[in-house]
């Protein structure tokens, strides 16, 4: 893991900045010099908050030579300009999920990524977890045999009772697809490698959502992007999963996500946690078997703790020095591809087939 010293400039002190401050402090040699954004009066009330010694506009971020890495924290419809900005001013950057909202726009930060020599990230990490990664391990060593078919079911994250201004989650780059997608979605190619085709269907529920969070600055917003949709996607290995992702579902017993094997089921915890039970029923089992966790916890199941961010960072910090990279531009940019493809297929009515593949990334326990 990282060895140096790598110095951070945050762009976005939006809700989720305190959530990277305080998971970035668990690692002492991620050091955050700097925060940006285009409201400088919150960059300046987020830098006095965490102590962080130094803040502006975003263009001071670009600019200032002390930042090695840039952590993108802007909404998603900005992810891509901001990237590439921030890669042409030389920095490595880890973005927030998704890479950015449409296939052209990830392929132009990646070829961006790829002439400026900067090393790309993206979220979501918390595949780097342990739930995920003993999911992973399970699978890898066959306890379940071969795996066949899949389940992945989204419930509302109801953003409306505790975001202050989550009109972006309900417009294009956000919903269901591409807000929760992408947990779900990087789970699933982590376990079951690349996506192939992709048939969708998706609707919007409710076309005016009434925010109650507290310390909202709207009172409702027009629903622009699907908010309920339902999808069948084949991997290259040729196992069939079955999605639900909706922000019209308020409550649920469906599982997060099950995979079903020739010997056996897997039902994974919460994609969107770090940590969290991972259950195995193989036949003949007469109840399920909760599996000894793969990796050290990232923190207390069932608290604030699994809401923090930093392992994503990590993994760019390591691989900035040569280390393997997981959170890696290929793998997100395959799970962006495949998101919007679910997203075009709702929309044109049609099956659609993935053009990008990517590697599985290197599993982080050891066999
Ligand atoms: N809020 C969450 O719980 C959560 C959880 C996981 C991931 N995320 C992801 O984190 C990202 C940010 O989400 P959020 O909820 O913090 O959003 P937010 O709207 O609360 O904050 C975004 C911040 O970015 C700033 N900004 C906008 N455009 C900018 C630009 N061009 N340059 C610099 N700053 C700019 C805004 O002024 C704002 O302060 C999104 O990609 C989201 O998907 C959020």
């Amino acid at each position: 893991m990282a060895e140096q010293t790598h110095r951070i400039g945050i762009l976005g002190s939006g809700n989720i900045f305190g959530r990277y401050v305080t998971g970035l402090a668990r690692y002492p040699e991620l050091n955050i010099v700097r925060v940006g954004d285009i409201d400088v009066a919150r960059a300046k009330r987020g830098a006095a908050e965490h102590s962080i010694p130094a803040w502006g506009d975003d263009a001071d971020l670009y600019a200032d030579d002390s930042v090695d890495i840039v952590v993108n924290l802007t909404p998603p419809v900005h992810h891509a300009r901001t990237t590439v900005t921030a890669l042409e001013a030389g920095k490595h950057v880890y973005v927030e999920k998704p890479l950015a909202t449409t296939v052209a726009d990830g392929e132009a930060v990646l070829a961006t990524a790829s002439r400026t020599g900067r090393v790309l990230g993206s979220a979501p990490d918390t595949f780097l977890g342990s739930a995920a990664q003993t999911a992973r391990k399970a699978i890898d060593s066959g306890l379940i045999g071969t795996p066949i078919g899949a389940s992945a079911f989204i419930g509302h994250s109801k953003a409306e009772t505790w975001h202050p201004d989550p009109a972006f989650l309900f417009q294009p780059g956000g919903g269901p697809v591409m807000d929760m997608g992408p947990y779900y979605l990087a789970a699933l190619v982590n376990c079951l490698g690349p996506v192939a085709t992709i048939s969708a269907a998706g609707r919007i529920g409710v076309p005016e959502r009434t925010v109650t969070a507290p310390g909202r600055t709207v009172d409702t917003i027009e629903v622009t992007v699907p908010t309920h949709t339902g999808a069948v996607l084949t991997f290259a290995s040729g196992v069939i999963a079955t999605c639900q992702m909706s922000f019209d579902v308020w409550h649920s017993e469906l599982p997060y996500l099950e995979i079903y094997g020739s010997e056996g089921t897997l039902s994974a915890a919460n994609p969107n946690h770090f940590d969290g039970d991972v259950r195995v029923r193989r036949h003949g089992d007469g109840d399920w078997t909760v599996l000894e966790p793969a990796l050290e916890l990232f923190g207390a199941v069932g608290t604030p703790e699994q809401a923090r961010r930093g392992l994503g960072v990590r993994d760019l910090a390591n691989a900035v020095e040569g280390g393997p990279h997981r959170a890696n531009a290929a793998f997100a940019f395959h799970v962006l591809e495949a998101l919007c493809s679910l997203e075009g297929s709702a929309r044109e009515r049609r099956s659609v087939t993935l053009t990008s593949t990517c590697e599985r990334p290197r599993a982080l326990f050891t066999a």
